[in-house]
């Protein structure tokens, strides 16, 4: 499996606060059968004004990787960040920002009242720079649980939707569990990822979340939403 939406980078976010962390992390990862894993730290609108910005990424990323090789850890840490789209604009210089593996692919999430007109605006803010956002976890969006059609009209633009395991497991609440259902169900998410944050809760464990789906969610096809459109997303493919 791919995670493409993970805060593993020690100490640069909400994410792991340590090395250590960071390992077992991977190592729980790795133990579920997840192979690559994005390193997705919180990023604000405007990038180039935080500390060290996409190059600090970069070399974390480097760094971690070191680590989990000393350490026989099987698994390769990709560069990436998740982008708040919020404040002020305009959006950042295209080159300032880190997609998913240098990808087309931009990882994006709002506050989750964000109200569905400045969602849509910030959206195509996103495409003008040339981006394809994949929008993390719809299913949190207080929007999206009232009025799930928004998810209609971001699929049919060519926004790609990724669910967070955590919701579909009903550990980030029941709105977002219904929705996420909701989401799966008819068809609309591309990716399924972890937006793991710990090692003891929010982890990257994939098991429960595989035993879910082949018991809930039989039609789903798991490979397509764990490895083969997140492939195809670290490549800069399209989705099929
Ligand atoms: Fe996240």
């Amino acid at each position: 499996m791919i995670d493409l939406h993970c805060h593993i980078l020690p100490g640069v976010d909400d994410g792991s606060d340590s090395l250590d962390t960071s390992c077992r992390m991977a190592a729980i990862a790795a133990d579920s059968g997840v192979r690559q894993i994005v390193a997705t730290p919180h990023r604000g609108v405007d990038p180039a004004r935080e500390s060290g910005g996409a190059a600090a990424i970069r070399t974390a990323v480097s760094a971690l990787q070191r680590e989990l090789d000393r350490w026989n850890i099987p698994v390769r840490i990709l560069p990436g960040s998740e982008l708040l789209l919020a404040g002020d604009w305009p959006l950042p210089a295209p080159d300032s920002l880190l997609s998913l593996n240098g990808s087309r692919y931009l990882l994006v999430e709002f506050y989750f009242d964000e109200s569905p007109r400045a969602m849509e605006r910030r959206l195509r803010a996103v495409e003008e720079a040339g981006f394809v956002p994949v929008v993390a976890h719809p299913e949190r969006y207080f929007c999206v649980q009232e009025q799930p059609s928004i998810a209609d009209v971001w699929v049919d633009r060519g926004r790609v939707l990724q669910l967070n395991k955590g919701s579909l497991l009903g550990s980030l609440g029941e709105e977002a569990c219904l929705c996420a259902s909701l989401l799966l169900r008819r068809g609309l998410a591309s990716v399924i990822a972890s937006d793991a944050h710990h090692s003891r809760v929010r982890t990257p464990d994939m098991r429960n979340l595989l035993e879910l789906l082949s018991d809930r969610f039989p039609a789903v096809e798991a490979e397509l939403l764990l490895l083969e459109n997140p492939r195809r997303i670290l490549r800069d493919l399209p989705l099929s």
